[in-house]
């Protein structure tokens, strides 16, 4: 199977790392000899239509180097257009850095590829944020499968559960925490009795939130989880314009205490009723979605068979590789029943 990588920090690095590390199992099991023909970074591309030696790719990015700087099949004009374009493969990842205000390189990456015959697995949330509806009619029309495993809930099975696992039944509403970094935030916050200013530099020192955690504090990383949710397993055919959105700046120890004495708790919740929406919400302590920290949790309610909740580590590298590797040896089942 030739495979392309646009885009190889954390998470395309360690997708590489389990097709080293797991080579024979991933022939043996699963039919997959995946054979990389490109890479590209920031910088430009690594091409070989034999097949590129990964194990040297990764030690040139650890070395902090650009996979374009390869002494023989380094190319520092390609972009991942260019790659899609010139090379014959049957799955690009797109593993780019999540842009939701501007995420129209990640669409045009994409788009190309679906339009070229390619199977396209991403973790980049912004192209879906604003087009998923578009991108899953591409895929359907060009015959390819378009996979996002690793955009709701790192390496947890939320998207499989609701859409495998669930057959025959059908999932009426859902809500959950899809949040790590707030997760924290709250927990800490009700647990340490602390700011919210404490608890987001305790986030940060911790890797758990970025320099700039807009994204995660207002609530918009949640809602473009909710639009995946909410087009993937419910059929609705929204973007993030249509989600009601209230991140968590707001939330005061007051209101924390508050509920304490309710034996509640406040979490922000993302939903998918009539309408779609995320927002600090105070629920029970005794409620599934009472879960702490970094974790992740959503609660389906189906017609037949009640209310089923999934927990889970919500990110991570690895964690987000691995559920890329699920939707590449979905996209290869799938390849030989066609
Ligand atoms: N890490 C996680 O836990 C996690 C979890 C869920 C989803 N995600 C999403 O998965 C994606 C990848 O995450 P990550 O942690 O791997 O990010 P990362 O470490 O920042 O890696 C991003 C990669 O994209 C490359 N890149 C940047 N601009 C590019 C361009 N125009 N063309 C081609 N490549 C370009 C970077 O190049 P350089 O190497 O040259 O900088 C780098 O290799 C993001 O969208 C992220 O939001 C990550």
């Amino acid at each position: 199977m030739r495979i392309i990588f646009i885009g190889f920090g954390v998470v395309g690095q360690s997708l590489a790392r389990i097709f080293q590390k797991k080579k024979k199992t991933l022939t043996q099991l699963y039919g997959i000899d995946p054979q990389t023909v490109a890479v590209v970074d920031s910088k430009g591309a690594a091409i070989d239509s034999k097949g590129l030696d990964l194990d040297e790719i990764l030690k040139m990015k650890d070395s902090n180097k650009s996979v374009s700087e390869h002494r023989e099949v380094g190319n520092p004009q390609k972009t991942g257009i260019d790659v899609i374009r010139e090379m014959d493969a049957e799955v690009m990842f797109e593993t780019t850095p999540t842009n939701i205000l501007d995420s129209s390189k990640g669409i045009i990456n994409i788009e190309s590829a679906l339009k070229a015959g390619i199977n396209v697995v991403t973790t980049n949330k912004g192209p879906l944020a604003r087009a998923m509806p578009s991108l899953m009619e591409m895929a359907a029309y060009n015959e390819v499968e378009l996979r996002f495993s690793g955009t709701v809930g790192g390496g947890t099975p939320f998207l499989k559960l609701a859409k495998q696992c669930l057959q025959g039944d059908r999932i009426i509403t859902l809500k959950g925490i899809l949040n790590g970094t707030t997760n924290y935030i709250l927990t800490q916050m009700a647990d340490e009795q602390i700011s919210m200013e404490k608890a987001l530099t305790d986030a940060q020192q911790l890797g758990y939130a970025e320099s700039d955690p807009t994204n995660d504090l207002d609530g918009i990383d949640a809602a473009v989880k909710v639009v995946i949710l909410a087009n993937w397993i419910m059929n609705r055919s929204v973007s993030i314009d249509n989600v009601e959105i209230e991140g968590i700046r707001q939330v005061s120890q007051k209101d924390i205490k508050e509920a304490k004495k309710a034996r509640e708790v406040i979490k922000l919740l993302g939903s998918v009723d009539e309408e779609l929406s995320v927002k600090p919400q105070r629920i029970s302590e005794k409620d599934a979605l009472n879960v702490k920290n970094t974790l992740n949790a959503v609660s389906f309610t189906t017609e037949h068979s009640g209310t089923i909740t999934l927990t889970g580590k919500g990110a991570g590298g690895v964690e987000t590789a691995s559920a890329a590797l699920r939707d590449l040896i979905d996209i290869k089942n799938n390849l030989s029943i066609k």
